[in-house]
């Protein structure tokens, strides 16, 4: 059944967990990720984006976002339009029955100047009032996403802002996140706190100067009720880094955000936790395990299926740790 995410987090924040959203592009993450949940009893967030939406198209994209449906009628699923760039995106996802939509209006300002505050303001509140019309949530930015360890934001591509950017440009300013949620009426809000998109977050494990916990106790004292999103919120767990460079990858030593921050961070309002590195890279592992140890091998499936085993086996390791499942 499709839920909305006001619906999914206002049951999170009541009984006190969070709720993995996992990227989808295809069929194969569709069902591991529905498998892990229908397996510990977990609602789930489906999102996909502008990419996703692409790759796989709209209608095919929906119309396996309905076969989860069919085939879990017990789970409850929300699908949610992640780093949505502007309104056409979030009414187009509307349009072909999104429950949700993310309205980035950080993607175009950085936030470096009260204007970039104003436009993300202005079309985050147009969206807002829109989807709310027709019954679906919205999820809004405030902050720059960037590691504090570089001063680098990363505008969101992955590829690093023009300037640099001091620590405190970079994390969300909590008497503005509050100022933001009111003046919009978004149902949840991203913030920045030190985590960055992709693979290469921090060159150590993390503490508690690169990552902002500090953030999101301030907002959480102003507005208990506020749902918090954390954005770049995948483990880079160390036993798939050493699987993916065993099997031939070259991926440099990296740390990604511990799993115990996010349950730090889910016991001071953070609902949504946005994991989508962590999917690629336990399919990829496999992917390649299989191209090395067989190498006659060339059946698409007997690539998918492990990579589909080992995206489940992560999937429901993030349920059970932030405490989705059973919820469902
Ligand atoms: O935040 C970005 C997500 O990881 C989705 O990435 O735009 O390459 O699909 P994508
Ligand atoms: P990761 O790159 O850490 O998985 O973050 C994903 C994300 O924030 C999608 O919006
Ligand atoms: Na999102
Ligand atoms: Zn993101």
């Amino acid at each position: 059944a499709r839920i909305t995410l006001r619906q999914l987090l206002d049951d999170a924040a009541e009984h006190g967990y969070g709720v993995p959203a996992f990227n989808i592009n295809n069929m194969e993450q569709v069902l591991a990720i529905m498998n892990a949940a229908a397996a510990v009893d977990a609602p789930v967030i489906l999102q996909a984006s502008r990419g996703a939406r692409s790759y796989a198209g709209d209608i095919m994209l929906t119309k396996m976002v309905e076969a989860a449906e069919a085939m879990y009628p017990q789970i409850p699923i929300c699908l949610h339009q992640d780093h949505g760039n502007d309104e056409t995106t979030c009414l187009s996802a509307i349009q072909i029955g999104f429950t949700s939509v993310m309205m980035d209006g950080s993607l175009k300002a950085d936030m470096k100047t009260p204007a970039d505050y104003d436009y993300n303001l202005d079309i985050t509140r147009r969206v807002t009032e829109m989807a709310h019309r027709v019954g679906v949530s919205v999820e809004g930015e405030l902050g720059v996403l960037g590691s504090l360890e570089t001063g680098e934001g990363e505008a969101e591509d992955g590829h690093g802002a023009e300037g640099k950017l001091s620590h405190d440009q970079l994390l969300t300013d909590p008497d503005s996140a509050v100022a933001f949620v009111r003046d919009t009426g978004v149902d949840a809000l991203a913030i920045a706190m030190g985590t960055s998109h992709g693979a290469y977050k921090f060159s150590r494990k993390p503490d508690g100067d690169i990552l902002a916990m500090h953030v999101i106790r301030a907002i959480n004292e102003r507005m208990p009720g506020l749902h918090m999103v954390m954005h770049g919120s995948s483990s880079v767990p160390q036993d798939l880094q050493e699987a993916f460079n065993a099997a031939g990858g070259e991926m440099p030593q990296t740390w990604g955000v511990p799993i115990e921050e996010i349950q730090t961070g889910i016991k001071y309002g953070v609902r949504k936790v946005n994991i989508d590195t962590d999917c690629r890279l336990a399919m990829a592992a496999q992917f390649r395990r299989v191209a090395t140890e067989k190498r006659a091998e060339f059946d698409p499936r007997k690539f998918l299926q492990p990579a589909m085993a080992a995206l489940e086996a992560l999937c429901r390791e993030r349920f059970e740790a932030f405490g989705t499942a059973g919820h469902a």
